[in-house]
């Protein structure tokens, strides 16, 4: 075979597999965008992970069901708060289905197996909730982005508050895990800054809600109060056994807000009063949050939380890095580097990401009355997690 010929041979075979594959290099900007969805849909968390949803697919309807010009087609895991599946969990929306996007999740623990999955895929993902530190810390990457808040922040913050009312000796209590340790150890930095000292931090296992034996001890402890982090169905039993136990009267407790956020309802009196931090409240009256909670309620008929906000900004923030690069997310610079500048209007107040993908925004001081967490000052101002161990 001559040269050219054999060259015209090779040229037709390239031309033929460009036939082939151009298609779906044009679905690549232009086909459904499948956005895979890992979130928990049973368990002490389950209420939480249908409102990230649920706000998500807000925006999204708000867009016309497009973002950047692509229909999205959602697909969906519950992963069941369980960090023992969540490898599995993930990998099954990267492999099985091919998805583009990764939204999840809210516990730290099933976050930080997402976030490595996504990593060594290099699939995008964005959490819209869990607050895991290593996420936008040593597990940072530029494809990686949070929606919500790290644990360190509604602790510190809650730190700064408590040492200012004078309160010197604080006794912590929490689950077991990522998110529980890393919120006090938030709170413990400026609690101590400011002049506090923890006597003991109290702990039970991710997700036991058996707290009689722990409160008896705070009640000998006599601490000047407590701080806690509990969320979803755990807050709702915390919440009454505290004051069932006749602490609520004598121990002021305090906590990072996800303490009271979604839970008012099956909380009642017993929270009435209740002192936390987070960067959302029920009560902001800005024409944006406004108009998300009249929406929310018309679509879901219900009351949107943090986690509805949470799930609402995921969707605000791949709206943005999709129309940066007309639907096409495999330009992964060019999306980064959009959502990097971007502000983002958001019903908690405009936030900007920080370096390491994490929001930096104001967390405010929150009072339970009736079933509303009213927003009564700003605990911290533009508050930035340090990113501790992030190399981007
Ligand atoms: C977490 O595991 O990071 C988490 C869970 C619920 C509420 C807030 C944080």
């Amino acid at each position: 075979m001559t040269l050219h010929r054999k060259h015209f041979i090779l040229g037709g075979i390239a031309a033929a597999c460009w036939a082939i594959a151009a298609p779906a290099f044009a679905q690549a900007n232009t086909g459904k965008l499948k956005v895979g969805l890992m979130l928990p849909y049973t368990g002490t968390f389950a209420a939480l992970g249908v409102a990230i949803e649920n706000g998500f697919r807000l925006h999204v309807a708000e867009q016309g069901g497009k973002l950047g010009g692509r229909e999205i087609e959602f697909v969906k895991v519950d992963d069941e708060s369980d960090p023992a599946k969540a490898t599995d969990n993930v990998n099954k929306l990267i492999k099985r289905d091919s998805v583009d996007v990764l939204v999840g999740t809210v516990h730290s623990g099933v976050a930080m197996a997402m976030a490595k999955a996504a990593k060594d895929s290099g699939t995008m993902l964005i959490v819209p909730n869990a607050g895991a530190d290593a996420v936008t810390g040593p597990m940072c990457a530029s494809h990686i982005f949070r929606s919500s808040f790290s644990n360190w922040q509604p602790g510190y913050a809650m730190g700064e508050v408590v040492a200012k009312k004078g309160h010197k000796k604080v006794v912590t209590i929490t689950w077991k895990y990522a998110a529980g340790d890393e919120s006090v150890k938030g709170f413990k930095e400026a609690f101590e800054k400011g002049g506090g000292q923890v006597v003991k931090d109290l702990s039970l296992p991710f997700p036991n809600v058996e707290f009689q034996a722990l409160l008896t001890e705070i009640a000998s402890l006599k601490p000047d109060a407590v701080y806690t982090f509990f969320a979803g169905g755990g807050a709702v039993k915390f919440v009454k056994d505290y004051a069932a136990a006749g602490l609520k009267k004598s121990i002021p407790l305090y906590g990072a807000g996800f303490l009271t956020d979604g839970t008012l309802e099956a909380q009642g009196a017993d929270a009435d009063g209740l002192l936390t931090t987070l960067h959302y409240g029920d009560s902001l009256d800005s024409a944006k949050d406004k108009a998300f909670r009249l929406n929310y309620v018309k679509a879901y008929k219900l009351q949107p939380d943090v986690y509805a906000v949470q799930g609402y900004d995921a969707a605000q923030m791949l709206a943005i890095g999709l129309n940066a690069v007309k639907g096409d997310i495999t330009k992964k610079p060019e999306f980064a580097a959009a959502v990097e500048k971007a502000r983002i209007d958001s019903p908690r107040g405009p936030f900007t990401l920080g370096k390491t993908h994490n929001p930096v925004q104001d967390i405010y001081l929150r009072q339970v009355s009736g079933k509303e967490n009213k927003v009564i000052g700003v605990a911290s101002k533009s508050l930035a997690d340090p990113g501790r161990g992030c190399r981007m």
